[in-house]
């Protein structure tokens, strides 16, 4: 097992005995890709929420909220083109009959190529030192350059196999790059199918008046039938967005790695509607306003990289992945897209209804474009999780699991801890614990050694505790134990809201 792995199923196990994420329905043995957020998990993730929504509709006078329906009339899903183009290439090996997506097998096996190049660039990095021109190696090594041609040969058969949806074309691919199931190590594939990843329902009783019913696969669309609803009753002139927290539902052909690929989660997205030509500059600034809001949070900026799409999504004319490098590589967390017309356009067509702006500064009206900024939240929980985790050696020999998680986001910002469980203490505490709760989550513990209660809070990244003792009742001091360093000052009782404020409050973009 790789060091990524045996991380991820730490964390994994740690979500678990710490009520951060469970398994759904696991009393009767699971429901595969789908998960339930427990105690700890629900607070962290209202507070990447309220984090992300701060910054989008609060911290922009332009952009507004929006909670629309899960269910959609069905010809919003004819329209986007999710009815005839949401689908995933599935292959079957006929020997593990385990089942995968082409598309995936064979970026995977890219993404091992891309791996060979970066290991060759740090070797000569190390190698050469200071004098090292990366540029100038990548260009000139011949291990390199050949497999930046294998790569290159790749996507000149796979970008317009996946465009043009040639099946046949993906299947001779991974039968001539030699792609083994992971599994069975077998090269007995099936052919190629098209599976739609939309679930579908019936509304209304069966029988003639019942109609098919889907359980939306992205959040967007409920924006974009709302946007002239949205733009006219709230004066809204371009550019404007439109900002939605919600649930998606996509019948995942491969459901692994916890909730990174989950059949029920939930999007956070934005649409930015603009006057067209204008979207190649919003698109750029997005990108960055996007990063930014990530790295706010002090993750460090290696952990996150951008990727451009080759192959663009039907509605895109340009689009990048923000990465992040969970334990099992790097991958995508958010999407930033330049939508242009296409949705509004195809709504307009498909209901018959305008869906024009009339822009008072050129008089004229149009169809505006969108660039759209969309972020799994429970990928950032997952890339939040993943960075937080660290298990640590202290000075004493004694070994701790502590959630460095961002105090911004930590579940609880503080713990309240008499020290003993008699002499007036826990009374005291009491006293503390009400104060504090109205301004941030809090936790009043008194049962085990300070010891041990200190240990959990860090497993679940509390970044204060606050420990009442005997001096407390003399002077009304008490200290604070921070999360990281594990430093313990001492304050004035009445200082704690002040010193936990200054820290769990990100001053964002
Ligand atoms: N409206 C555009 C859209 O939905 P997307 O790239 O398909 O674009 C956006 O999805 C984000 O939603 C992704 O970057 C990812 O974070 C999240 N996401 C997509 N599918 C997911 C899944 N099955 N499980 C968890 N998150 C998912």
């Amino acid at each position: 097992m790789s060091k990524g792995e045996d991380t991820f199923k730490k964390i994994i196990a740690h979500c678990k005995e710490y009520g951060f994420i469970f398994q759904s329905s696991e009393i009767y043995d699971g429901l595969s890709a789908v998960y339930d957020y427990g105690q700890q998990g629900v607070e962290l993730k209202n507070n990447i929420k309220d984090y992300w929504w701060k910054s989008m509709v609060q911290h922009h006078e332009e952009i507004v909220g929006l909670d629309s329906a899960i269910f959609m009339h069905p010809t919003v899903w004819k329209a986007s083109g999710h009815v005839d183009a949401f689908n995933d290439p599935l292959i079957d090996n006929k020997d593990s009959k385990k089942r995968y997506r082409a598309d995936v097998l064979i970026e995977d096996h890219i993404a091992k190529l891309e791996d060979k190049i970066n290991k060759e660039v740090k070797k000569a990095a190390k190698r050469f030192g200071e004098s090292f021109d990366e540029a100038m190696f990548r260009e000139t090594n011949p291990r390199v350059q050949a497999n930046v041609k294998k790569i290159d040969d790749i996507n000149a058969r796979f970008v317009p196999a996946m465009e043009d949806g040639q099946l046949s074309d993906l299947k001779k691919l991974i039968e001539d790059l030699e792609i083994a199931c992971p599994v069975s190590g077998s090269r007995n594939w099936t052919d190629v199918r098209q599976f739609n990843l939309m679930f579908s329902s019936q509304m209304g009783s069966t029988g003639e008046t019942a109609s098919t019913i889907y359980l939306r696969p992205e959040t967007a669309q409920g924006i974009f039938v709302n946007y002239l609803n949205v733009q006219k009753t709230g004066r809204k002139k371009l550019p404007f967005g439109i900002a939605q927290i919600g649930k998606a539902f996509r019948n995942e052909i491969v459901a692994r790695q916890f909730i990174f690929r989950m059949r029920e989660f939930e999007q956070m997205e934005m649409q930015y509607f603009v006057r067209p030509g204008q979207e190649a500059d919003w698109f750029e600034y997005w990108k960055e306003q996007r990063m930014q809001w990530h790295l706010a949070l002090g993750i460090p900026e290696e952990l996150f990289r951008v990727h451009k799409h080759e192959k663009l999504a039907h509605y895109a004319n340009a689009a990048v992945d923000i990465e992040f490098d969970f334990p099992f590589g790097f991958k995508e967390i958010e999407g930033v897209h330049s939508r242009t017309d296409f949705d509004l356009g195809a709504h307009q067509k498909f209901s018959g209804k305008k869906l024009q702006y009339f822009d008072p500064e050129t008089n004229d009206s149009y169809v505006p474009y969108v660039v759209e900024t969309s972020i799994g939240l429970d990928r950032m929980f997952l890339a939040v999780i993943s960075h937080a985790y660290r298990e640590e050696k202290l000075e004493d020999g004694s070994e701790r699991v502590v959630m460095n998680i961002p105090p911004a986001l930590a579940p609880t910002k503080v713990a309240v801890l008499p020290l003993v469980k008699k002499d007036g203490l826990p009374e005291k505490g009491r006293e503390i614990f009400d104060r504090l709760k109205y301004d941030f989550m809090c936790q009043y513990e008194d049962k085990d050694a300070i010891g041990r209660r200190y240990r959990r809070h860090d497993a679940i990244g509390t970044p204060y505790c606050i420990t009442i003792d005997h001096e407390t009742l003399e002077n009304d001091t008490v200290t604070i134990r921070e999360r990281d360093s594990m430093k313990q000052e001492r304050i004035p009782a009445e200082r704690i809201a002040e010193v936990v404020r200054q820290r769990v409050v990100v001053r964002s973009k």
